[in-house]
């Protein structure tokens, strides 16, 4: 989005714009929450006109979307509200909400721990803060009145996304949330809990927004859900799973690549898989979480499936998209892993031979049925196997980066180069960033997909030369 351009759609009620209301939103935690944080500040901007600022101290609501993965993202919130506590103490007029999984999980409780939150609402409700923020102006005019604080973290199912404004695309790449929620119940996972169970939207409501995006120069779009190839949405009478859904997204003029974020290995059907034979759009790269490469540590995760399983469908995948990039994620430190166990993970992680992942220490939490589990292995153990798994990651995805060097990719472009004026910022079909410099006859960076010849591999990042 061209920042200088006020976007702000005309509606009537809205103030003029030297008594616009100002907004921050902070983010923190998964894709999912960067989408929600966007369309809360679409929300607003239609309701109420306000415009979102770059800092808190600019702002007249602060927002914090709030991630409960794992303890530390937890402990995030309250150093957050602990700073933003200055700020309503400077201005007391300042309005704080709190949304996401912390505020689903704590709910009121939150508002205790931290009294000047005035605000909370859950990943589902977040389509009532125009209602919210009005109940309060409505407090606030009434003489001596105190107060008012809202507490909504209920699921109305699918209900938010009959309320959202079209989205505004902020680039050419986008995300879209085609589902809510998870029902498998993995036992180290709070998502069931904070996001609710499975609820998908309809193939047509997913459809008019990836229209609208395309309409407005977005070229990549990423289906997004906690375990988006559960993914069954309705269409007339019947229901779409994702391959269904990814055939007619590929039909919309303008997307030119697909990707879709988080799947389940369990949910991998063969739609799925042969999608990846037939549409082109579909990103030659798979994000697919494994999480161990131990079958007793599957087993009481409740994945639901063997490592060798795991392998096997990986194998269908490569033959039906050859050269695929394989990311995923991993606990490592999971209660009662043994030094074996964890021998097997490192085992699975050369076998697939995984590209860019992400893993993670086991970290208990509240309610989940891990959380009672007897968790016998010492913290400094756990954290020496992360290090080593890491560090075997790294090596492999190093390798697979110098590969590239002197390939010419097709690379998406984001926009400018967050160190380097010179540069432009794009980003290559396995998922890399790659810094190219501006030509120097050239009046505007390109836009869109364009060709680059990668020349260097650095350890987060590539840089290329656009080829002409
Ligand atoms: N489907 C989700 C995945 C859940 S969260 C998504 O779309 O991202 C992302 C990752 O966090 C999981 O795959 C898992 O590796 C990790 N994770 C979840 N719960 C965890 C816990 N209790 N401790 C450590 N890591 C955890
Ligand atoms: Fe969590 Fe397992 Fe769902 S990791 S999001 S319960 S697939």
């Amino acid at each position: 989005m061209n920042k200088d351009v006020d976007d702000t759609p005309a509606v009537s009620g809205v103030p003029d714009p030297g008594t616009r209301r100002r907004l921050y939103v902070k983010t923190h935690g998964c894709q999912m929450n960067e989408y929600d944080s966007a369309r809360m500040a679409d929300v607003l901007a239609e309701s109420h006109g306000y415009v979102r600022v770059d800092s808190p101290e600019e702002a007249d609501l602060l927002l914090l979307n709030t991630c409960s993965i794992r303890e530390k993202a937890q402990e995030k919130v309250f150093h957050q509200l602990g700073r933003w506590k200055a700020l309503k103490r400077a201005n007391p007029q300042l309005r704080i909400g709190v949304g996401g999984c912390v505020a689903s999980q704590e709910g009121d409780a939150l508002r205790q721990r931290a009294p000047q939150v005035d605000l909370v609402f859950g990943p589902q409700t977040l389509h009532r803060l125009p209602a919210m923020i009005d109940a309060q102006d409505a407090r606030a005019q009434q003489p001596q009145a105190e107060r008012l604080s809202v507490v909504d973290v209920t699921f109305p199912e699918i209900e938010k996304f009959d309320h959202l404004p079209e989205p505004r695309a902020d680039g050419a790449s986008a995300f879209v949330s085609v589902m809510e929620g998870c029902s498998k119940y993995c036992s180290f996972c709070v998502v069931p809990y904070t996001r609710g169970e499975e609820v998908s939207r309809p193939v047509d409501s997913v459809i008019d927004e990836v229209r609208s995006l395309a309409g407005q120069g977005v070229r990549e779009v990423n289906l997004l859900g906690q375990n988006v190839n559960a993914y069954r949405g309705a269409i007339d009478d019947d229901t779409a799973d994702l391959a269904e859904l990814i055939y007619y997204v590929a039909d919309v003029p303008g997307v030119d690549r697909i990707r879709f974020t988080t799947s389940h290995p369990m949910e991998f059907g063969e739609s799925l898989v042969r999608a990846y034979a037939e549409v082109r759009e579909l990103a030659t790269h798979l994000h697919l979480p494994v999480q161990s490469g131990s079958d007793a540590v599957l087993a009481r995760m409740k994945r639901g499936h063997t490592a060798d399983d795991y392998r096997r469908l990986i194998d269908r995948i490569r033959v039906a998209r050859p050269g695929i990039a394989l990311s995923s994620d991993f606990i490592v430190g999971f209660p009662g892993e043994t030094e074996a166990d964890f021998r097997a993970t490192l085992e699975l992680v050369k076998d697939i031979n995984f590209d860019l992942s992400f893993s993670f220490v086991y970290s208990a939490r509240p309610g989940t049925p891990a959380a009672a589990l007897e968790d016998p292995v010492p913290e400094a153990e756990k954290k020496a196997w992360l290090a080593e798994l890491q560090a075997q990651l790294r090596r492999q995805s190093d390798v697979y980066a110098e590969a590239m060097v002197g390939t010419v990719q097709r690379v998406l472009v984001t926009g400018p180069a967050k160190k380097d004026d010179a540069c432009f910022a794009a980003r290559t079909e396995n998922n890399r960033v790659v810094n190219v410099p501006l030509p120097a006859d050239a009046s505007s960076r390109p836009d869109g997909f364009v060709d680059v010849r990668i020349t260097e591999a650095l350890p987060n990042s590539l840089r290329g030369v656009l080829c002409v």
